[in-house]
């Protein structure tokens, strides 16, 4: 591949151009548009280089509907348990955790644990545990991450969303995914609602978070 400055320059427009988006409008995506995400979010980086993780692609309503009402049914279930002075402030966050429900299509990547580093040691070793639980984690937000651009590269928006974890369990029934399957994010993809170009003011910002060693 020959690199040139034209495509640093691509993706750095892409990249400023992302940006999250939580209203969709119903007009459809295409599974063509679907498919050229998924041949993106493949090429993803992921520990050990293994093949134990996927995207599952949802794009029946009622499925999206029923998965909407699982994760409020956690938030109206986890809102007893909020410190009454937080109940507004817990009820206005726990609202952007259903910002998937007007997406026409919602992605999932999800993983499995397979422990690899912890079956070689004889003595469990919770730090090796948790060493390995975190890089599935990490490798599924890096496929996350590629999706999320390639949707922008597209056209479409998009939102990385892990607030919808709170009903993991019931998604994943809802969803058939096999019972060792974990869910990495909910991603809801779609064209924007009111397509309100965001000022350049705030990705600037982005710039200030650069640190050199
Ligand atoms: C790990 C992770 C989880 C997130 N979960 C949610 C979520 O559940 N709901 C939501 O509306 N946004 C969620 N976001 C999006 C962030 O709120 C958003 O990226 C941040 O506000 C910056 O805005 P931008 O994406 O438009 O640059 C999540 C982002 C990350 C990285």
């Amino acid at each position: 591949m020959v690199f040139a400055e034209d495509q640093y320059l691509v993706l750095k427009d892409i990249c400023i151009a992302r940006k999250s988006i939580r209203a969709f409008s119903p007009k459809a995506v295409t599974d063509d548009l679907v498919k050229k995400i998924l041949d993106i979010a493949y090429t993803s980086p992921y520990v050990s280089g293994r093949k134990n993780w996927g995207i599952h692609v949802v794009k029946d309503q009622g499925v999206i509907s029923h998965m909407a009402d699982a994760v409020k049914r956690q938030v109206a279930r986890l809102s007893h348990a909020v410190r009454k002075d937080f109940q507004k402030a817990f009820l206005s966050y726990s609202r952007n955790f259903i910002a998937f429900e007007s997406a026409p299509v919602v992605l999932i990547p999800n993983y499995r644990i397979s422990p690899h580093l912890t079956a070689l040691i004889a003595t469990p070793d919770s730090s090796i545990e948790r060493l390995e639980l975190e890089n599935f984690i990490k490798s599924i937000s890096a496929v996350s991450t590629l999706i999320l651009l390639a949707a922008t590269s597209l056209g479409l928006g998009s939102c990385y969303m892990t607030g919808p974890l709170i009903a993991e369990n019931e998604l994943a029934t809802l969803l058939n995914l096999k019972k060792d399957r974990r869910i990495g994010a909910l991603i809801p993809i779609g064209y924007e609602a009111n397509d309100t170009k965001r000022g350049v003011s705030s990705r600037d910002k982005r710039k200030e978070r650069v640190v050199q060693s």
